[in-house]
Parts: C-alpha cells; structure tokens; sequence
C-alpha cells in the first residue's frame, strides 16, 4: 500500500505543555501556509473533560503569539479541523471508547497518531489502537522522546509499540532533526564540494559540540531530576548532532540511507569505562547565581531535596574509524549557562609550517562554527593579513567569513522544529526520525557511563549558575592542549 497524506491526525497529550508551546503553533504555521491537507482533522484526545469548544479555545491561546490579525483566516480554519475526546489511559474501557470514535470518524487515507504522552503509556496506547484496526498500512505512529530512560526500559517500549506496528510505521522524534539549522548541517557537508576532502582526521584537530541552556529545570523538576543531562540531552540531541558531524556521506537524502550512516557513527562510539571514564567525562550540578544580573536559586533549592542529578555534561569522546582516528569531540551541555548556544565548532589543524615565522603574530588554526541557536549563523575563520604597509614584517590576524541565515534567506519567520516534523509526518516521510536501532545504540553508550559514575558514586562537581560548568570540564580539553570555544 502505497503513502498517502494523513486525512486524520490524532494527538494524545493533547492538553500538556507541549502541545501548547510547540504542536498546535506549529499546525497553525503549516495551515497559514496552506501546508496542511485539505481534509485533515485534527483530535486531541488527554484526561481532562471538556468540550471542542473549550479545546479550540485552548488552542487559540496556544497559537496567540505567532498569529497577526492577519492570519485570523488561518486560525479559523485551523480551529475547524479541531475535535476533542477526554481519555482515561487507566481505564481499558475509556480507552476503548476513544478508539472507538477514532475508528468511526476515520476518513478515508492515512492516519498520524502522535504520542504526547509518558512514554510507559505508549505501549498500552498502541495495543488499544491494534485491538480496534487501527494499525493498518496506512497508520502511522510518531513518539515524543524520552523512549525509556535506559536501554532496558527503551527496548520494552519499542517492543511495546513493535509488536503492533511495523518499524516504517514508527516516527520517532528528536526535535533538534526538525531545527532548520540542524538540516543545514547535512547541506552544507554535502552540497558543498569543499568540506568532504577535509572533513576528516588528517585536516580536523578537533570537534565541539555545545548545547548551552540559561533556563534551570522548570517546573519539570520531577521529570529532570529522574534524568539528569545526559540522559535528557546528550543520548538524543547531542548524539543526533554528532552523527550529522561525523557521519558518511549517504547515496541519498532518503530514511534508510541518513538512518544507516548515522547508526555507524553510533556504533563506533568508544565505549567509557574505567579510567577512561575519569579522563574523559565530566557532571556538575549548578548552585545559586546570576545570570543576566538577575540572581538565580541553585538545583538543590528548586528542587526542594538533596539530589546527585547532573545537570551538566562534558565529555571527551572518540569515533573509531578511519576517518575520525584519534579527533576528539568534546561535547558539553548544561542548564543556568551564561547564555542560549547551540554550536558546533570544528577546529582544522594549524598549517604546517609559516612562511612569515613568528614575526607574522600567532598564527590560528582555520574553524567552522556552525551555529544553531539562538541564531544560524556559519562563520569560516580564515588567516588574513592586516591591512598596511608592514615595514616591520606581515601582520596576520584571523577573520570570520560570516553568514548570517537568517538575513541572507530574508526569512519572514523562524519555522518551528515541528512545523517540518509535522509536515514529514503527514506526508510519510521518516528520514528525521530517529529509528530504533539508532535510539538504542545510543542508550548502551550513555548506560555505561552512567553505569560508571554509579559505581563511582561521586558527586557531580558544582558549578555556580551563570558560569561555564565545572572547572574539572576546563581541564578536560586543557590536559590535550585544547580550550572550550567562549
Ligand atoms: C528537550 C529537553 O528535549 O530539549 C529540555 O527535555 C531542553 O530539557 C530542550 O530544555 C531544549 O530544546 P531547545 O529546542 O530549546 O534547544
């Protein structure tokens, strides 16, 4: 059976945080630009009672700040797609209920269900969903992360969810696939004919990736506190972003090709353990500070109880193949940084030898920085000489050639991560979702570090909010003679 555009999208979760931040703006973008199928309905299906009306309502407030008093067409017509139906996951006979209406309402052509939900509820979702037909060819099921919390607990889900649906069928999601920026990554490699030759250990001394954060935990508290930062990023979104990195070229820009070279870097991730694992990782947790002038609590304060949750991460890790040999990436990320950044910054090696000796000044290193957020930018910093007459010898001083995404495609708006999910779901196209082989994968490698630092039973080191981590995570690259791009 051939893939058709969902005619049906059901989301449950419909009510929680991300639903309002994230889906229903995002259906809001894709409808203004007349993205969304014509016959698409749409039904948000959580445990509260109310009516479509009160739903719709709760979608209008989700969708208020993006939407002019231009767009009112658009909301209307989103709106209109809208239905609700209150659900008990608890109660078989309540979840029957709601399949039951689904199975009725069902249009012909495709249907998306999308699981906001506690992931441990995703299995007990996708069997009700069989029992009532409803995983047919034409069915297709998108997963919020996190899938399980450690391989153990993320292989029961993925069976769960296995046995009634086809792996073609699963759409799991990492939104950092959706980011434009992200998707940048792989056009810059692979469209450019510049990178590839040097894209390797003979031309690259280094690797960075940072996913800084300002925010602390929120009111997610009870969530973080049972993940921490590695868990909650690097075993999704910053892995995700080293395979985009590090990974081969694919024949094509098509699900099975990304996904297989992606698994591979994956798969040739050094494992941690032992002494390597007190050389190359570091966890902190942040204490009270500043950030921005504004004076911040400390994890433990917002948390309310004592706690050796990590909510900073640095690592050193290796890819061994031929093309990454001995390259390290750093990889950090962390809550109550001095600022949003996402980057990742590719350092080549130094020019083997200078033509003005040291009379020219230091001579750098050549780097990409390819930044995500809070804006896209590629800066490509180049050795120039300083204008002038040089009586006393050649000046050099390095120089950024700059691009600015976002002035230079004159955007009218940033697209929301889930805009382009969305859209790829609805259509059936998988190749930014993560598969299962990837989110697995992935788990064993944090599972032993984790396991490590268990036995360890170390503390994470504090670093006070508003500061860089750690100082232990500064000697982490300066012991190999490499700094933290700041
Ligand atoms: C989520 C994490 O997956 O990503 C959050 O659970 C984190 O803790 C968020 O804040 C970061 O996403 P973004 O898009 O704001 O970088």
């Amino acid at each position: 059976m051939s893939i058709q555009a969902a005619s049906n999208l059901v989301i449950f979760g419909a009510t929680g945080d991300l639903a309002q931040r994230m889906l229903l703006p995002s259906l809001f973008g894709l409808e203004r630009d007349g993205l969304l199928p014509e016959d698409l309905r749409i039904l948000g299906c959580a445990r509260t009672e109310m009516s479509r009306e009160a739903f719709a309502e709760l979608c209008r407030e989700g969708i208020a700040e993006r939407a002019t008093a231009d767009d009112q067409p658009s909301v209307d017509r989103l709106l209109e797609r809208l239905d609700y139906h209150s659900v008990d996951l608890s109660l078989e006979d309540s979840v029957e209920t709601l399949t039951g209406h689904i199975r009725r309402r069902r249009a012909d052509g495709d249907i998306l269900f999308h699981l906001s939900t506690a992931p441990s509820w995703y299995a007990t979702i996708c069997a009700a969903l069989a029992q009532a037909g409803l995983n047919d060819p034409g069915a297709r099921v998108m997963l919020e992360k996190p899938i399980g919390h450690d391989l153990e607990s993320s292989i029961s889900i993925n069976e769960g969810v296995g046995e009634v649906f086809d792996e073609s069928q699963i759409y799991r999601v990492d939104h950092y696939l959706g980011k434009d920026g992200v998707q940048n990554l792989l056009a810059l490699r692979f469209s450019n004919a510049l990178f590839e030759p040097i894209w390797n250990a003979q031309h690259i001394e280094q690797v960075q990736i940072t996913v800084a954060e300002t925010v602390g935990v929120e009111d997610r508290a009870g969530y973080y506190d049972n993940y921490g930062a590695m868990r909650d990023m690097v075993q999704n979104h910053m892995l995700q972003l080293l395979c985009l990195t590090a990974m081969e070229p694919p024949s094509h820009f098509e699900p099975t090709a990304v996904r297989n070279e992606k698994l591979k870097v994956l798969n040739s991730l050094r494992p941690m353990t032992g002494e390597a694992l007190d050389k190359n990782t570091v966890a902190g947790q942040y204490t009270a500070g500043a950030i921005d002038g504004q004076a911040v609590p400390g994890y433990l304060e917002e948390l309310g109880k004592d706690s050796r949750t990590e909510t900073y991460v640095a690592l050193r890790a290796h890819i061994d193949n031929w093309r990454w040999s001995g390259v390290p990436f750093y990889l950090r990320t962390g809550k109550r940084m001095p600022h949003r950044l996402t980057e990742i910054y590719i350092r080549f090696r130094p020019v083997p030898h200078s033509i003005y000796g040291t009379a020219g000044g230091a001579m750098q290193p050549n780097a990409l920085i390819i930044r995500l957020q809070p804006e896209e930018h590629i800066a490509l910093c180049l050795m120039n000489k300083k204008p002038g007459l040089d009586r006393d010898g050649v000046q050099l001083s390095q120089v950024a050639l700059d691009l600015d995404r976002h002035n230079a495609f004159d955007q009218e708006h940033r697209r929301l991560a889930y805009e382009r999910l969305y859209l790829d779901a609805i259509e059936g196209n998988s190749t930014l979702f993560v598969r299962r082989d990837e989110v697995e994968t992935a788990w064993g490698w944090v599972d032993s570090i984790y396991e490590g630092w268990q036995k360890r039973e170390a503390a994470p080191k504090a670093y006070p909010a508003g500061t860089w981590g750690p100082s232990s995570a500064v000697a982490l690259t300066e012991r190999h003679g490499h700094s933290w791009r700041e």
